[in-house]
């Protein structure tokens, strides 16, 4: 619910409140986000809390103390700005005040030519606020979005030229609030290839400026747009803790600043480094949508929140609401090396194991044997592929099993028709050869030409042959950039692509990947609905990495694969079972050779395949509680509970053995008190109640990595 009492427009999800007040001047206050507070004018509070020493006004008001909503620098607050424009004078001083308002009612403002979150049947009411500059023409439309069951606000910001001049948009945005002087820690998730979205948790102390943000291209294994600020006692379990999650896919920032009086600014939006945007007058520039949310009940009531939010209100592909095929994928049993035949060897032994669909990755077309050639060439290899992709999928689906493909639509190989034809097709600079990334060169997707090749070269494919599923990859970062903002432009031209491909193709599973989980954003979330996670498909190091990834993205996204062991980027030697434990806690999946399966192991696969069919629905659309964190040392554990309680998945890990030694128990989290649940395999009971406050001690093989995966039923 949206309320305007007096100056104070109050902001209320379900059990949140976020008031913003406008001043005696005009200028946007920020007052209270937090727990749900009753309605009433606040304003009287603002001349009191925003008087320093160092006021720059005879009334004794000083901007640098108050809380802003959406500040600008060079005017009387010198801490770091939202966004900054470049005026005719070549200046960027600015004083956004308040013009007007208008509330929209359920619904969820899209924004042009960016993924959002959408209202789908959920209540939702829109707040748009004018603020303008009389100085320099400039007026800029904030807009947040409130759910009535959610604890979210959607922020974005409009900036619209009034002047008869241009003007430049130097650094915009999506939210900026100050939160009152306190204590308090930020988590974020930076890493790398095969090591992505570690758990970090700093503090944050007076003067500092923690700059969370990527310029790689893409989103970025080097940091992920997504941070929480919690107060100093939150826990899994309780505390206070904002979520900011950026709908974007390009070059971010998140900054967080105390300020020299201990407030904390944190803002989010597109990175300003190398940015910048002319407008014209009357032109309009827009924002991505940045996503707060808040949670009372620590870093588990929020990640429960925003997995609510994303799997339900974000994704647009049917298959957001559906169970996922489970499939095989040939990438690490065969790398480039394979034919016709090897593939349906693997097809064959697949249909007999139960999986569901097969995905043809890397190799498939032009030249290419390794990665030095063909991007860019979608046609198939006759050679490998004698009947073509249309006669394989037949094949493929006479055995039982979906077919799906791989591609890379954004790059493109110099050794490839694509090149030789269009090399200006490939984003460079004047008088420089662009550097290379894995052997190849992006192609310029502001180039609408170079858009509609991709949106044609793709369509030929998947319009003719059956073709259920495609892995889109990204394996390299941007260079050679021909101007500021390019990142910009060139983000657009991948959403212009992904809308194309995905309205003209309802019925495909789009599964996104960039080397692993190098672009594992919202942006691209809205558009497939499961993302390939990491390349490091370790056990234990996918503990890690699907623990943190957890923190902001449902199970539904996160995709999870068995691969051979000895793993092929650690060399780590784990069981079959801890390799399917714990890639149960996603989309399920298999990556070996299973042609080279003994029988045993084709057993033990199929009572996999089993068991993830039955706990599928569980995953993808539950409850997820983490209860022991690999970031703490030796255990893992998590626990899965359906929506109504009646039933879970508990899983364990103990990484290495441990001599002579007690495992602690488990207390669990979210069931029902009242409720008797029965471990279906042992056929034990427990008590709800008991399971959440006394607990349940782990059984641990002796040896190392040993997990179990429990799954109980209520009555
Ligand atoms: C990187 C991906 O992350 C892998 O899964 C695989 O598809 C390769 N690219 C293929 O080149």
């Amino acid at each position: 619910m949206i309320l305007k009492n007096g100056n104070t427009f109050h902001l209320q999800g379900r059990s949140t409140s976020y008031i913003i007040l406008i001043n005696e001047y005009g200028d946007l206050i920020h007052y209270h986000y937090g727990k749900k507070l009753a309605d009433m004018d606040y304003c009287a509070r603002i001349a009191n809390e925003s008087r320093s020493v160092m006021s720059y006004d005879e009334k004794g008001i000083c901007l640098e103390i108050s809380l802003l909503e959406y500040p600008a620098y060079g005017y009387t607050d010198l801490r770091s700005p939202a966004y900054s424009v470049k005026n005719k004078y070549g200046n960027s001083v600015s004083r956004l005040l308040y013009k007007d308002y208008c509330i929209i009612q359920n619904e969820v403002q899209q924004i042009e030519g960016m993924p959002c979150v959408f209202s789908g049947d959920k209540k939702a009411q829109t707040l748009e606020i004018t603020l303008r500059d009389n100085i320099i023409n400039l007026e800029v439309i904030l807009s947040y979005t409130v759910f009535e069951e959610y604890d979210i606000i959607l922020r974005s910001a409009k900036f619209i030229n009034t002047a008869d001049e241009v003007m430049t948009v130097e650094t915009c945005y999506s939210a900026s609030i100050d939160f009152e002087k306190g204590e308090y820690d930020l988590v974020y998730f930076p890493g790398a290839w095969i090591r992505e979205r570690e758990f970090i948790r700093t503090e944050i102390r007076l003067g500092e400026k923690l700059d969370i943000s990527n310029a790689r291209g893409g989103s970025g294994h080097a940091v992920n747009p997504f941070v929480m600020l919690c107060s100093k006692d939150a826990t899994e379990r309780k505390g206070e803790v904002y979520g900011f999650s950026l709908i974007y896919s390009g070059n971010h920032s998140t900054v967080v600043e105390c300020d020299i009086y201990g407030n904390v600014r944190v803002k989010q939006g597109i990175n300003p480094f190398e940015f910048e945007h002319e407008l014209r007058p009357d032109e309009t520039f827009y924002t991505p949508q940045s996503v707060l949310c808040y949670s009372d009940s620590g870093f588990g009531g929020l990640s429960r929140e925003m997995h609510d939010v994303y799997r339900n209100n974000l994704c647009k592909s049917k298959w957001a609401n559906m169970d996922r095929p489970i499939l095989i994928n040939n990438w690490e049993a065969t790398y480039f090396d394979f034919d016709e035949e090897k593939l349906m060897e693997i097809v064959k032994k697949a249909k007999a194991l139960g999986i569901e669909l097969f995905v043809l990755d890397d190799g498939w077309f032009g030249k290419r044997n390794d990665d030095k050639s063909s991007l860019g060439d979608w046609f198939v290899n006759k050679q490998k592929l004698p009947s073509g992709i249309n006669g394989l999928a037949k094949r493929v689906n006479n055995e039982g099993l979906k077919f799906g493909l791989w591609f890379e639509p954004e790059m493109v190989n110099p050794d490839s028709k694509l090149y030789r034809t269009h090399p200006a097709w490939a984003i460079s600079v004047p008088d420089r050869r662009p550097a290379f990334g894995r052997n190849q060169y992006m192609l310029d997707l502001s180039n609408n030409d170079v858009c509609d090749y991709i949106i044609k070269s793709l369509s030929d494919i998947l319009g003719n042959a059956n073709i259920s599923y495609v892995k889109w990859d990204y394996n390299r970062m941007m260079t050679d950039m021909p101007c500021k903002g390019y990142n910009h432009r060139y983000t657009l031209g991948l959403y212009k692509v992904l809308d194309a491909l995905t309205e003209k193709f309802p019925d495909v599973l789009f599964e996104g990947c960039a080397s692993g989980g190098g672009r594992f954003d919202a942006g691209i979330l809205a558009y497939s609905p499961q993302i390939w996670t990491s390349d490091n498909s370790d056990a234990v190091s996918r503990l890690k990495i699907q623990y943190s990834t957890s923190m902001c993205y449902p199970l539904s996204t996160i995709s999870a694969h068995v691969t051979a062991s000895p793993n092929h980027q650690v060399g780590r030697i784990t069981p079959l079972k801890t390799r399917a434990d714990v890639a149960y806690a996603g989309i399920f999946g298999y990556e070996l050779d299973i042609t080279q399966m003994d029988a045993v192991e084709t057993e033990e696969v199929k009572k996999q395949i089993e068991f993830y069919n039955e706990i599928r629905t569980l995953v993808r659309t539950g409850d997820f509680y983490r209860l022991q964190s690999p970031y703490d040392g030796n255990y893992c554990s998590w626990q899965i509970v359906a929506k109504d309680k009646s039933e879970f998945v508990l899983f364990g890990c103990r990484v290495l053995a441990l001599p002579n030694t007690k495992d602690a128990i488990l207390k669990l989290e979210g069931l029902d008190e009242s409720l008797q649940y029965t471990d279906i395999d042992t056929e034990e009971q427990f008590g709800g109640a008991e399971l959440m406050y006394r607990g349940i001690l782990p059984k641990y093989k002796n040896y190392d990595f040993s997990t179990f995966v429990r799954r109980f039923k209520s009555k």
